[in-house]
């Protein structure tokens, strides 16, 4: 397709963050997992990206103006640009024409939450929706599979965002369909599991001090590597099986112990280091014992910081709302409620 000054075209995605219940930790080649996670999709935690197609200068390079919250964000910009560069073959048309994105954050940028699977999902469904529409192509289900694909490639996180409810990422042996290219809906959820919900204590928010990128890339010649990678594969598995059949006593075991895990691996890799503050293992405590005298289904997790997901159904809401507020307040400085999510939806198009 040619250069158009004709064309018009805008897209608005709105992509949902993710919390892993097994978590990757390591990768290798183009951004390919060592093993298999699986996770379950936010709804008021996420980033909305408005693509605009403006005509092009030059012909020979990617033109790209990436603003972030109302302003250039030239270090982001640089990165999308690179990702962009490196994946052309999937939106290869729109190489024609410059392309300017704005993005924001539904939470905090001091939340610490990670907001790569967010932004890369959003990004890759307005990239990859503006190559459709150029040819007149339909979103399908299909569309979504090659989304997460393309989300891989900016951020392994990112695959797991474009479905609704839980997602698995990487080949499992016991998973049929399941690929390191992209991520795969885990259908047949318990009812159990379908109203669940996520509130994240921000125990602090300040930038992390290790990047993920550094964090896999640590578990190159990690002495518990293969291992660990074999255990994820297992409990990956194990848990698509759990959440069918409603089983919450393994669901929390296996939650809790991968946070800790992960955790783990970080302390025991060559450059070892820890993300755990003082409140971090505060409010994990306070999460046993209230679980062992309340007997309910409230537990923890942890992404690759400080901060406390805490996971149950909604049925107990109000208890476990009482509960932050009566005994784990000191322990954080503010709180995210968030919730199970129906996944992307696309806000707006303008195609003409
Ligand atoms: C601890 O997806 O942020 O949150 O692929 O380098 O962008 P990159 O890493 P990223 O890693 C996420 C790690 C994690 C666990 C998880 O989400 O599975």
């Amino acid at each position: 397709m040619s250069v158009s000054t004709q064309t018009q075209f805008s897209t608005t995605w709105r992509c949902p963050s993710n919390i892993a219940l097994v978590k990757y930790w390591g990768k290798y080649g183009n951004q390919l997992p060592c093993n298999s996670s699986i996770s379950l999709t936010l709804s008021n935690s996420y980033t909305e990206v408005t693509l605009e197609l403006t005509q092009k200068a030059t012909q020979d390079t990617v033109e790209l103006a990436y603003f972030f919250e109302g302003k250039p964000n030239e270090k982001f910009e640089k990165r999308v640009k690179q990702f962009i560069e490196n994946n052309q073959n999937y939106f290869a048309d729109l190489m024609n024409y410059g392309i300017r994105i704005q993005s924001h954050n539904s939470f905090p940028h001091s939340a610490g939450i990670a907001s790569s699977a967010s932004a890369f999902g959003a990004i890759s469904l307005a990239l990859l929706e503006a190559s459709y529409r150029l040819n007149q192509q339909e979103l399908d289900a299909e569309f979504y599979e090659k989304a997460s694909e393309l989300a891989r490639l900016g951020s392994g996180s990112a695959s797991r965002s474009m479905f609704a409810s839980y997602a698995m990422w990487g080949e499992n042996e016991k998973v049929p369909h399941s690929t390191n290219q992209k991520a795969i809906q885990v259908n047949q959820i318990h009812p159990q599991f379908q109203s669940f919900c996520d509130t994240i204590l921000i125990v602090e928010d300040e930038p992390k001090k290790v990047s993920s990128s550094v964090g896999h890339a640590l578990m190159n010649n990690h002495p518990y590597a293969a291992n660990r990678f074999e255990q994820a594969n297992q409990r990956t598995a194990q848990m698509i099986e759990i959440l069918k059949q409603g089983e919450m006593d393994a669901f929390i075991q296996i939650t809790e112990s991968e946070a800790l895990t992960l955790h783990a691996m970080m302390m025991t890799s060559g450059d070892y280091y820890l993300l755990m503050k003082p409140g971090t293992i505060e409010i994990i405590e306070k999460v046993f014992e209230f679980r062992n005298a309340t007997n309910l289904p409230v537990c923890f997790t942890l992404d690759a910081g400080p901060n406390i997901h805490l996971l149950y159904p909604e049925s107990i809401e109000t208890e476990v709302h009482q509960f932050i507020q009566t005994t784990l307040k000191p322990h954080f400085k503010s709180l995210i409620h968030d919730k199970i999510g129906n996944g992307p939806v696309c806000l707006s198009l303008v195609c003409s």
